[in-house]
């Protein structure tokens, strides 16, 4: 049998696959279709300082191959987290990764100091890239404030950390450098997109807040060419997002760099998947005859250096002048 478990710096794995924040509920939802302790993790809904109402209705529209969502991080705050919630999930029998969100450095730095004092919890996810709240996104937009949240986070907890980045910038490769020099653990690939959903009609947004973050198998060329990007400009073990839904799509985000991946959007109508690809991760594995995941990791025969796609567009290069 293939070796599943992976290893990102601090944050070992039995196996690399996830369900990804605000696609889980806290889990216990889900006890009727998935066994948990054959997941590689569960990484709950983010947990912010202070209850949040979140964004108005509607919060989420289907489009095509995607889910549109502005939950606006609606959650009961960290000590309701703490006092209703920990205790079942870090009984599940699976690592357990709490995604937390601050509007400052300071409160990241004080939710982190907090769950430092508990047994039980595998890593921290910094969200520092939610398209629905301001205050939150911002991070992960600026290298120096994302460099400054993860520095600032490390030097106060003991536990590994991951930096969530969001793709809403021009270069996530830039970000993720600064995440990486700064001492992340993992880098979580990628936050969803900004993206509208329109009723012409009514010549109205269809959420309630307007704008909301696009995820689903629709983003996954996206997020698996970002992946790659990443891949190339540094050492930090990845995570690969993006409208995984079968084995075929867990494989070529590995290929392309991942060290482990989160099923997301998926969850809502499959909630078994996540479980399912374990088992066929196994199997694809010893199809290839590979020994292990990281057999797998970073192969994509494309070695050519990010900059050089812009060659494609150079006058040189089109046939007869067109
Ligand atoms: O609106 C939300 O709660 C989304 C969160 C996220 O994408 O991180």
């Amino acid at each position: 049998m293939p070796r599943l478990d992976v290893s990102l710096n601090r944050l070992h794995l039995a196996n690399p696959i996830l369900v990804a924040s605000g696609t889980f509920g806290y889990a216990r939802e889900m006890q009727a279709y998935v066994d948990y302790s054959r997941l590689g993790g569960i990484i709950p809904k983010t947990v912010t300082p202070l209850p949040r109402g979140g964004n108005p209705p509607p919060r989420t529209v289907e489009t095509t191959a995607g889910l549109l969502n502005s939950i606006g991080l609606d959650n009961d705050g960290l000590e309701a987290f703490i006092a209703k919630h920990l205790d079942p999930l870090r009984q599940l029998g699976t690592s357990l990764i709490v995604n937390i969100a601050g509007k400052s450095t300071a409160e990241f730095v004080a939710m982190a100091q907090r769950l430092d004092a508990f047994d039980g919890i595998a890593a921290l996810e910094l969200n520092i890239s939610c398209p629905n709240v301001s205050g939150g996104v911002d991070y992960g937009t600026n290298p120096k404030l994302t460099a400054e949240v993860v520095r600032e986070v490390r030097g106060h907890s003991r536990l590994p950390i991951i930096a969530k980045l969001t793709p809403n910038v021009t270069s996530v490769p830039e970000i993720a450098i600064a995440a990486s020099e700064a001492g992340a653990d993992a880098l979580a690939l990628i936050n969803t997109f900004q993206g509208m959903a329109v009723d012409w009609k009514r010549r109205k947004p269809i959420l309630g807040n307007g704008i909301g973050g696009l995820s689903g198998p629709a983003i996954k060329p996206l997020a698996l060419r970002i992946v790659w990007q990443v891949s190339q400009a540094v050492k930090t073990p990845l995570i690969g997002i993006g409208g995984i839904q079968s084995i075929d799509d867990v494989l070529e985000f590995l290929v392309c760099g991942a060290t482990a991946v989160q099923v997301g959007t998926a969850n809502f109508y499959d909630p078994g998947l996540a479980n399912r690809l374990v088992d066929e991760l196994s199997t694809a594995l010893e199809s290839q005859g590979l020994e292990s995941v990281g057999d797998l990791v970073g192969t994509l025969q494309y070695p050519r250096p990010v900059v050089a796609a812009a060659s494609c567009a150079t006058p040189a290069a089109s046939p007869a002048g067109r």
